[in-house]
């Protein structure tokens, strides 16, 4: 137990570390949406809610899952947990694995429900773990949701890592099946390619986080933590959001296939229009808001999450989105290393230019 206390402990300690504030170039800065001088909306006419997980929520971006289980880590959730009830704004936590083993750990989660009684909560479990497990980690929480993280990138670079791949296939099914609540599997920073989305989809899964790369990055998260730190050129494995959401709409078997959420390297709000606009219904962030809860508490995060609205509502009406379903018939020019994915997977990037004359 106290190495996993240690490895939630470096987990935070060197995610904050790698954010940059703004964050290098990624596949989202190949992004671009074709302006239009008379395309806007009035600010006043945009509705950015959406329905996820069952519920409608006010904003279409939330805080994925990221930690919990020590003292400091549940001071970063019930800071989270405030800045959500008072923003209105959906939140996930952590792995609860180590909840399930230590009832002092459990507090460091449950003090999520206890500031937010009423916001939409998502509990959050790795693959492996039993049904019954799932079952009581939901009930821990009052959680709306599970999501459930694969993650065998990380798995397989973590000093301490249990790659036990071959069970997971059956242990997805049995929560599915099990499970109270709507379940999201997510990965946690290299993406889910349409093959993984099938293979969801015949498991029952429903919804999906394609957590993709470019944001936090866990490769090199794990990487630091070990000894020698031998596994530093695999840098760049996996696909990015973008990529994965483009690749997951030019699948025919995947329409309609889970909904997609995607996360991983959303840096602004522009970010979050841009994964609305290659087809997410919402957009996770963890990594952007870390850092600021971390060393400001609610009354940083607060104002930050006020900004992310505001902008978010201007930006959408600049774009002639009423609502969020709408950005799906904005031009969006494809460019770049996106654009050479996009012909190496036989997508047409080029149908996303002229979207508005459909
Ligand atoms: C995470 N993430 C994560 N995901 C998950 O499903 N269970 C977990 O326990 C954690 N732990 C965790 C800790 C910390 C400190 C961070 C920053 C992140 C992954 C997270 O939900 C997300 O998939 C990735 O971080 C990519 O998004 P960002 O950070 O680029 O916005």
């Amino acid at each position: 137990a106290a190495g996993r206390h240690t490895r939630k402990e470096d987990h935070v300690r060197l995610a904050a570390a790698q954010w940059t504030g703004g964050g290098p170039r990624s596949d989202f800065d190949d992004v671009a949406f074709v302006h239009h001088a008379l395309g806007a909306v009035a600010v006043e006419e945009v509705d950015p809610s959406v329905e996820m997980l069952g519920r409608r929520v006010a904003w279409p971006f939330y805080i994925n899952g990221m930690t919990g289980g020590t003292e400091h880590t549940g001071r970063i959730n019930r800071d989270l947990a405030i800045a959500a009830r008072e923003t209105g704004i959906a939140m996930a936590c952590g792995s609860m694995s180590i909840a399930l083993d230590d009832a002092e750990a459990a507090r460091a989660f449950t003090v999520i429900r206890d500031e937010n009684p009423d916001g939409l909560v998502m509990a959050n479990l790795g693959v492996g773990r039993t049904a019954e497990d799932a079952a009581r980690v939901v009930e821990m929480l009052r959680a709306d949701a599970l999501q459930l993280h694969v993650n065998a990138v990380q798995e397989t670079v973590m000093p301490e890592g249990s790659p036990e791949f071959g069970s997971w296939l059956r242990g997805i099914e049995e929560i599915v099946r099990a499970s109270p609540v709507p379940v999201l599997v997510k990965e946690v920073g290299f993406g889910l390619s349409p093959r993984t989305l099938l293979r969801l989809q015949e498991l029952g899964v429903e919804w999906a986080d394609v957590s993709g790369r470019g944001g936090t990055d866990f490769l090199r998260i794990e990487n630091d933590r070990r000894p020698g730190g031998d596994y530093a050129y695999l840098t760049g494995f996996g696909q990015s959001a973008p990529a994965c959401l483009l690749d997951a709409a030019a699948t025919a078997e995947l329409s309609p296939g889970p909904v997609l959420l995607a996360s991983g390297g959303v840096r602004s709000p522009l970010d979050v229009l841009r994964a609305l606009a290659l087809g997410a219904r919402a957009v996770g962030v963890a990594g952007a808001f870390l850092t600021a809860v971390d060393s400001g508490g609610p009354d940083a995060l607060v104002p930050l999450l006020r900004t992310w609205q505001d902008h978010l509502r201007d930006l959408s009406a600049l774009l002639g989105a009423r609502t969020p379903a709408d950005l799906a018939h904005t031009d969006v020019l494809i460019r770049g290393g996106l654009r050479e994915y996009c012909e190496l997977r036989g997508i047409e990037a080029g149908r996303y230019s002229r979207r508005s004359e459909d």
